[in-house]
């Protein structure tokens, strides 16, 4: 494969104006699913979901997705976004680490997931000559994405930002293994969102209660409207999602059903479209129950289809409206 070089510039022309900027940032992934010793899946992922997701479902936004990419990984990923005229390639940075590949055991209900790989973290610098007037979508796909420091400058600065904690619930011992952990300090990390999204299992860990119920959920949610925190999202898997929004002493709280998907084929990365989703839809409409809805559609349709490579001709279904300027 021809190999790349730093300080790529996108492959749209140059004469193109967009209405919108959206900087993701996180690790991109190599997703890896072992079924009673068979590999069941196999894919790039993390925040290629993020990025994908907006570059389809908003195309009159500029998506500039940040990371740094594994050297065995970097022209692959390069190949699957050059296709989209409003991504933006330059944030991308080729590293001299072997990219990231994050394992799951299955067996019956329970997992055990590893880690091979550094991931190098992305820093301000990176982040600083897009950040004006820029709306940001930041996800933590494996927990070293970026320091606590880095996201307190992007915050300072951005427009909007949107959250999905992700596997900060979790920590990795020396041999890569994840294990839960409850950061002691995750309110720091969350206080610098305006949207917060957790899913249910990580809503639970957090707040301590490992099956949360409905009202835990509305609790949880209202506890943390506070600081730059305007709403919170807990996303239930097939159970669809609640979003907490207003003030701490009158919280509301949405529930959104999901989709019903006549056939499941894949779950990963749901959350993360369900994201994207959101943030594609508020920038059009700034309502947030349509945004929601929205988001929802968008995740159940990712469902329908295998892996990443199927993600943008799955999601087409909800751009038949969206006019292209
Ligand atoms: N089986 C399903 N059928 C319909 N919609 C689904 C299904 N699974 C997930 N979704 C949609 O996707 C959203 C997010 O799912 P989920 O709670 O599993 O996210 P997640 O665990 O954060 O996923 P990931 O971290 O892999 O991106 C749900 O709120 C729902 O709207
Ligand atoms: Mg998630």
């Amino acid at each position: 494969m021809k190999t790349r070089n730093e300080g790529l510039m996108s492959a749209r022309p140059q004469s193109l104006t967009f209405g919108e900027k959206v900087i993701v940032i996180g690790a991109i992934t190599r997703d890896v699913i072992l079924r009673h010793g068979k590999t069941t899946h196999c894919d790039l992922g993390g925040m290629l979901y993020n990025a994908i997701t907006l570059a389809v479902l908003s195309p009159n936004t500029l998506v500039i997705p940040i990371s740094n990419v594994g050297y065995d990984a970097f022209d692959e990923v390069i190949s699957l976004l050059e296709n989209y005229r409003n991504v933006e390639l330059s944030g991308l940075r080729r590293v001299q680490q072997k990219n990231i590949k994050c394992t799951l055991l299955l067996s019956g209900e329970y997992g055990i997931q590893w880690d091979e790989g550094e991931v190098v973290p992305i820093t301000y610098s990176q982040v600083k000559r897009f950040i004006e007037g820029s709306f940001v979508l930041v996800t933590f796909p494996t927990g070293f994405d970026l320091r606590l420091n880095t996201l307190r400058r992007i915050t300072e600065m951005a427009k909007e930002v949107y959250l999905d904690y992700h596997i900060l619930t979790k920590g990795r011992d020396e041999l890569g293994v994840r294990y839960l952990k409850r950061r002691r300090n995750w309110q720091e990390w969350v206080k610098n969102a305006d949207f917060v999204q957790f899913n249910r299992f990580e809503a639970g860990y957090v707040s301590g209660h490992l099956l949360p119920s409905i009202d835990d959920i509305k609790l949880f949610g209202k506890s943390i409207l506070r600081w730059r925190v305007r709403g919170v999202v807990v996303t239930c898997g097939k159970d669809g999602s609640f979003f907490t929004h207003g003030n701490t002493r009158h919280p509301k709280c949405l529930n959104v059903l999901s989709e019903p998907v006549k056939k499941v084929l894949n779950t990963i990365g749901c959350g993360c479209v369900y994201a994207a989703g959101f943030v594609a839809e508020y920038l059009r409409s700034h309502d947030i129950e349509t945004s929601l809805r929205f988001a929802s559609r968008a995740a159940a349709l990712r469902c329908t289809v295998p892996n990443l490579q199927a993600l943008s001709r799955a999601l087409r279904p909800l751009t038949d409206n969206v006019k292209i300027s």
